[in-house]
């Protein structure tokens, strides 16, 4: 260790985690006709890698907005993101879609599987280097991890809402992200399911170190969460922060 990274830590404190996300100043404005609507502003923030953090807040607030951004999906109005050191707000479309499509992992609400594919079919055609042999077993291990090593030739039809969305979980990971993105993971749900879901992002977290970040209306969610940030037309609540 370095004087300088000794002087960092005068109280001899473990250094917090690097941050995977830094952002500052950041505004999200959409337009509506001729309105501009102003979905988050002031953003700063952030994120180390390696944390698990709920967005909470009511409707309109700008949950799903400041996920877009984070997920590389779109990009802010005005402020940076660094992700990694890099600034999405600049970076090209090419590098963007690498980002999002390597290092990010997506779940939603409705869980966006393919009807007509299998569970494991749904979890294969992820994989960013085509389908194939490696990329069928790597689905097949994944569904294991999520518990469903015995439905990957059920279609989603024949899966209940925990098991499609444990199935999109597995989707997430194919490629090895280093975030998960999850936007009211739960939000169709029924409690017990909901519980499975969060046992499984819980341990993803804690026992790989992926990054995940949830939005949620569900006090149940995001208090499983260390860190819980709350958000109000558009802004953080600073007293909210846990
Ligand atoms: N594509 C869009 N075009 C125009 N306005 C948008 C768009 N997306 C979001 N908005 C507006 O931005 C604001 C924030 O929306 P956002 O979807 O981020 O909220 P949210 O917190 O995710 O809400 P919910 O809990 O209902 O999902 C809202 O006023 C919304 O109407
Ligand atoms: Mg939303």
């Amino acid at each position: 260790m370095t004087a300088t990274e000794d002087l960092g830590h005068p109280l001899g404190g473990k250094p917090g985690p690097e941050p995977i996300y830094s952002l500052s100043g950041v505004d999200k404005e959409y337009s509506r006709g001729s309105v501009a609507v102003t979905a988050i502003t002031g953003i700063s923030l952030e994120i180390g890698a390696g944390e698990m953090i709920s967005l909470e807040g009511p409707s309109g607030s700008g949950k799903s907005t400041l996920l877009l951004l984070l997920g590389a999906l779109d990009r802010p109005s005005r402020g940076s993101i660094l992700y990694n050191g890099m600034e999405l707000a600049s970076v090209s479309e090419g590098e963007l879609t690498r980002i999002r499509r390597n290092e990010i992992g997506f779940v939603f609400q409705q869980f966006n599987l393919i009807p007509t594919l299998s569970a494991a079919e749904n979890v294969e055609i992820a994989a960013q280097a085509g389908r194939g042999a490696q990329a069928s077993s790597r689905a097949r291990d994944l569904l294991e991890m999520v518990g469903l090593g015995n439905r990957g030739d059920h279609l989603p039809s024949r899966l209940s809402g925990g098991e499609q969305q444990r199935v999109a979980i597995a989707r997430a990971l194919m490629n090895g992200p280093k975030v998960i993105i999850a936007d009211e993971p739960t939000g169709n749900l029924d409690s017990a399911s909901a519980a499975t879901v969060m046992d499984l992002l819980s341990k993803l977290n804690a026992e790989s170190g992926v990054t995940v970040i949830i939005a949620t209306h569900d006090r149940d969610v995001a208090s499983r969460c260390p860190r819980r940030i709350r958000l109000r037309d558009g802004r953080i609540q600073p007293d909210a922060e846990e």
